[in-house]
């Protein structure tokens, strides 16, 4: 994104964040790259007696991730935040949070740059990683201008539409799959919302809640009827580098907790700006599975 077309983005997000009493959430990770150490992020995760537990994420997607001002500063914040210090705790390590393009978590986690990849990563064959059990079971959909919410009822109408998909994601594939030749395929979730709300795409693919905060923060935007099918790819994870046993075992201890807890859900309200969390709980999906 062009610098000035970025301030502009900044200031209209943050004003409506403003307008609707909601904590400052205007940034994404343009540039990426960035890291923040735990006690920096605000975070007060473990007391890093058992050292630092690296974690890759990829800040745009409100409220998995996002940056807000936090006591003045910028940070990374979200319900996957909240998980990543919850394990840290768990585990009484540091937290160490590095933002990158979501395309390149599951490599740096498989060079070992991160233990873990907390990103709203979906569970998907060909992901190089262990998943741990999920932690939310996500829905999909489309987010369009407010003037076109009309125009998207069923899959359909999405062929030859520009619509986006979010690079090395689930919903490029479902971008590609469902618009055919106006899938456009981008790297930054933010950037997306910004050009559905300039006009430049007709609609995005993401998951729901993201959705759902998106239209929180700005009202010209809204969610279309259509309905996204994914089959049995909506469920929520942490990635753990392969053959790590001992991490995935702990991180599922962890989410256990969480979930019997049901705090991932509260989690996402903090950060959602709505009532509705979109989909959910992992705790609420596993009840439903079982009944
Ligand atoms: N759930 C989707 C996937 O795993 C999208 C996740 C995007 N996450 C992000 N932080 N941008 O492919």
């Amino acid at each position: 994104m062009k610098n000035g077309m970025w301030k502009k983005a900044a200031a209209l997000v943050l004003g409506a964040a403003m307008v609707m009493g909601l904590t400052a959430c205007g940034s994404s990770n343009i540039g990426g790259g960035t890291t923040a150490a735990g006690s920096e992020s605000g975070s007060e995760a473990g007391s890093g007696k058992n050292g630092v537990l690296k974690v890759g994420l990829s800040a745009d997607y409100p409220p998995f991730e996002l940056y807000a001002e936090v006591d003045g500063k910028r940070q990374m914040v979200g319900s996957d935040v909240k998980l990543a210090e919850y394990i840290a705790d768990a585990l009484d390590m540091e937290l160490e949070l590095t933002d990158m393009s979501f395309d390149g978590l599951i490599g740096s986690l498989d060079e070992g740059k991160f233990d873990l990849v907390i990103s709203g990563m979906t569970i998907m064959e060909g992901r190089k990683c262990e998943f741990s059990d999920p932690y939310y079971v996500a829905e999909q959909a489309l987010l369009v201008k407010k003037e076109n919410v009309d125009k998207y009822a069923e899959l359909g109408d999405l062929m030859g539409q520009k619509i986006g998909g979010q690079m090395g994601a689930l919903q490029a594939d479902l971008a590609s799959e469902y618009a055919g030749d106006g899938a456009q395929i981008v790297g930054n979730v933010q950037d997306m919302v910004m050009m559905v709300a300039e006009d430049k795409l007709d609609g995005l693919i993401c998951e729901k809640c993201v959705a759902q905060s998106a239209v929180a923060k700005n009202p010209d935007l809204a969610i279309a009827s259509v309905q996204i099918p994914v089959d049995d790819k909506n469920e929520i994870a942490v990635c753990i580098k392969e053959g790590n046993t001992e991490m995935l075992e702990k991180v599922n201890e962890v989410i256990a907790e969480v979930s019997k807890k049901n705090l991932y859900g509260d989690w996402m309200m903090e950060y959602l700006g709505t009532e509705d969390i979109g989909a959910g709980t992992t705790e609420e999906a596993t009840e439903e599975a079982t009944k």
